[in-house]
């Protein structure tokens, strides 16, 4: 089974701007994984700051298997973390 890990930065500078709204978003995308067959684990770690200092302007930051997304909101990881559930990438 594919395996995608999902890290979210959940400082206070992230959680104000929406990281856990996205957390949710991909709680709930998880629990839907069935009906929409995805054949894909996918694992949330939530972690302590993913940027370099000063970045607080690129706030909330997310990791989609090691890929930063910068200013994400739900609807950007979502779609990302579709995207590569669909494709045929390796298993970690
Ligand atoms: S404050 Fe969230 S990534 Fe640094």
């Amino acid at each position: 089974m594919k395996k995608l890990i999902v890290e979210v930065c959940v400082c206070n500078e992230c959680v104000m701007k929406g990281a856990m709204d996205i957390i949710e978003s991909i709680e709930s995308l998880k629990k839907l994984k069935v009906q929409l067959r995805f054949n894909t684990q996918i694992q949330i770690e939530m972690n302590k700051c993913l940027g370099e200092t000063k970045h607080g302007l690129q706030s909330p930051l997310i990791k989609v298997n090691g890929e930063l997304i910068e200013k994400a909101d739900s609807e950007t990881v979502m779609a990302k973390v579709i995207g590569l559930a669909s494709q045929d990438i390796k298993s970690i």
